[in-house]
């Protein structure tokens, strides 16, 4: 399939991209490198460009036939979005907005959404299933939120057919080596601590000790990377072979949450067994 992956020089994109390609697929990446790196894209053909860029859009939709669309460009930091949501109204939802009516004009039958566990706000209770209310707490969320709603209004009046898949924490990185995560400012757990192991970062601060869990801190639900990225291809995989049809919803995580000081204890004893090694990205 031809498939286009709209900010695949990100953490995220690039794992999918790798997959896609080694399944056999023709992948373009579209990216205005905002967040993201070109040096992740090896497995795709880069196009820069930014989604709010609607006649360049135009154009690169004309220019090829799409089987189908991966949306993972958004701005994603939470404490940002409260400061500046006129980015993320912006970016988030008007930029996906143009991205849908393309999708529309253009005829492509398959989309598939990053959306968030930040749709949810304070869990009513857990493990949080599809079923629990949405009531996001930051602007972050409401965009994401805003993006799943005008999905369904599309598929009921347009008949697009879609998945939006809510990530818990995305982690991990890819087994050859090649890819892994990177954002800066870095705000995710894992690497945090990893490049204060590795000496690249002074500390790492842990927010909150009283938390009511066994060792007061934070917990969260982690899923890899390359589980997340095997979701969306099975995603795209229904769409394709109709299985569902119309807006699909389903949550992304493991199931399991891990504290903040579990996850560095973790990690602690993971790095006294290997040294950590820089990824690096194949030429494709
Ligand atoms: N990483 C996580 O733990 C996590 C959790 C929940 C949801 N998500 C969602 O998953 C998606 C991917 O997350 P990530 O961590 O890979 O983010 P990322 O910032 O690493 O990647 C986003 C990519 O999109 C590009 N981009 C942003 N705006 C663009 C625009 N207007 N035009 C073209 N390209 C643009 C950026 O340059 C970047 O390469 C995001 O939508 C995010 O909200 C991520």
């Amino acid at each position: 399939m031809d498939i286009l992956i709209v900010g695949g020089c990100g953490y995220v994109g690039s794992h999918m991209t790798k997959q896609l390609s080694q399944a056999g697929h023709d992948v373009v990446i579209l990216d205005n490198l905002s967040t993201g790196f070109r040096e992740p894209a090896c497995y795709g053909e880069l196009v820069v460009g930014d989604l709010a860029d609607s006649i360049f859009l135009e154009r690169l939709f004309q220019e090829n036939s799409f089987d189908a669309v991966m949306h993972f460009a958004a701005n994603s930091l939470v404490g940002e979005s409260i400061i500046d949501p006129a980015k993320y109204y912006k970016n988030n939802v008007s930029n996906t907005l143009s991205l849908l009516n393309v999708i529309l004009k253009f005829n492509v039958k398959h989309f598939v959404f990053s959306s968030t566990a930040a749709t949810f706000g304070e869990p009513e209770y857990t493990p949080i299933d599809e079923c629990h209310p949405q009531k996001p707490i930051n602007p972050y969320g409401a965009t994401k939120l805003m993006v799943e709603r005008a999905l369904q209004d599309y598929a009921s009046a347009y008949g697009v057919n879609s998945v939006s898949l809510r990530y818990f924490n995305a982690c991990g990185a890819d087994p050859d080596g090649e890819l892994g995560e990177y954002h800066d400012p870095e705000t995710h757990l894992i690497p945090l601590i990893l490049q204060a192991a590795s000496g690249r970062r002074e500390n790492v601060t842990v927010f909150g000790r009283e938390y009511p869990t066994t060792d007061g801190t934070c917990i969260r639900d982690y899923i890899h990377v390359e589980d997340l990225c095997a979701a969306h291809a099975l995603a795209l995989e229904s769409l394709v072979i109709g299985k569902i049809t119309g807006a699909n919803f389903y949550n992304l995580g493991n199931g399991n949450g891990f504290s903040v000081q579990e996850v560095i204890a973790a990690a602690t004893l993971c790095l006294k067994n290997r040294p950590v090694n820089s990824a690096r990205c194949r030429p494709a």
